[in-house]
């Protein structure tokens, strides 16, 4: 499935709820989100419908999302359905990492391939502080407990915040030594709760290259450039959608717990997918997909999303 600008779809992110069990102050409002009405989010078989439909014109990867997608009900049955659809080659999720300790061995059972974990900080006081209520040691137990039910790596998604965690750069890289834990250093992007922040809170991660000096490059992967530092296990990426933003190689498409599609993060548009069934929903994919916009504009205004990131699960 290509788009007008003759890119690639073949990645569909699918948020199954915009509820969470953290409040990450860029993230979520700090007294939560109304929690929607069962008939309002995506049932299982809407969602298998919807990634069927996806595949049918080329979609490869699925990455479930949230808000956090092990709040959801069903999650393990939703993981091992779209596991099931002949074409999906990789079954992704991006989690907090809270419920990973209960849930990872149901995970790998279900056909998640691979898991990417969201921790912006080391220091136990300041990730209570961040996300306004998570235990750190809650997420190491569920990172340690991937790696026992058999991932056999980790991606970290680690986004820096001025005045926050940007004295961490070093310690956090250091994950990296002994395991195949990718840690992924992210700009913060202005959307939704951060938008109107400070520019003191956004930090370029050129300051990752300048805090570490060692880093070897060792390539590209999806949206993140790959650096080494020599003689460790994992790798250090840089996801960097301000000082160097990857739209040219965009490969996605959102799909909202709601049922709406999103061509792109930082666009006011979304389709509506609900009630659409066989030749019906392809063709409002497809359409949407050729409709994808060019680039995201970060670097001059805020994000035009209509939405919080809670909703869009990144
Ligand atoms: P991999 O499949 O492991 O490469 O993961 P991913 O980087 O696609 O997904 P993940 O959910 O781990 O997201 C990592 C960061 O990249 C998050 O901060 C996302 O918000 C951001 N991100 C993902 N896709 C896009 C995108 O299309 N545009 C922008 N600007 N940011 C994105
Ligand atoms: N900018 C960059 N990354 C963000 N995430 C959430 N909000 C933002 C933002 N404003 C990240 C989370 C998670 C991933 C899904 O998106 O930390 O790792
Ligand atoms: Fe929850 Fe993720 Fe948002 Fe944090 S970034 S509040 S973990 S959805």
């Amino acid at each position: 499935m290509k788009d007008s600008y003759g890119r690639t779809i073949d990645y569909l992110r699918l948020s199954v709820t915009d509820l969470c069990n953290l409040r990450c102050m860029y993230c979520m409002p700090e007294k939560g989100v109304h929690k929607k009405e069962h008939k309002d989010i995506l049932s299982v078989e809407e969602i298998e419908e919807i990634v069927s439909a996806a595949v049918d014109l080329g979609v490869t990867k699925v990455r479930v999302t949230g808000g956090e997608p092990l709040v959801r009900r069903g999650i393990v049955e939703i993981c091992r359905r779209i596991g099931a659809i002949p074409g999906v080659e990789k079954l992704c999720m991006t989690t907090n990492g809270v419920l990973l300790k209960k849930y990872a061995g149901e995970l790998f059972d279900a056909g998640v391939t691979r898991l990417n974990v969201s921790l912006d900080t080391l220091d136990p006081e300041k990730y209570t502080q961040l996300t306004r209520m998570g235990t750190l040691e809650d997420v190491l137990s569920g990172i340690d407990e991937a790696f026992r039910v058999g991932f056999d790596e980790i991606k970290i998604n680690t986004v820096l915040i001025g005045g926050v965690n940007d004295n961490e750069i070093r310690d956090i890289a250091a994950l990296t030594k002994d395991r195949a834990i990718h840690v992924r250093f992210i700009e913060l992007m202005p959307i939704g709760e951060c938008a109107d922040w400070g520019p003191e809170r956004f930090i370029s991660n050129e300051r990752v290259l300048e805090v570490l000096p060692g880093l070897e490059e060792a390539g590209v992967s999806g949206v993140a450039r790959i650096y080494r530092l020599p003689g460790h296990r994992g790798t250090v990426g840089l996801i960097s959608p301000i000082s160097s933003h990857f739209c040219p190689s965009c490969n996605r498409i959102r799909v909202t717990a709601d049922g709406r599609l999103k061509p792109c993060l930082h666009s006011a548009e979304e389709i509506n997918l609900r009630g659409l069934h066989g030749e019906e929903l392809r063709d409002a994919i497809s359409r949407a997909v050729y409709g994808k916009p060019r680039r995201h504009h970060l670097d001059e205004e805020k994000s035009k999303s209509a939405r919080n990131m809670n909703e869009i699960g990144g």
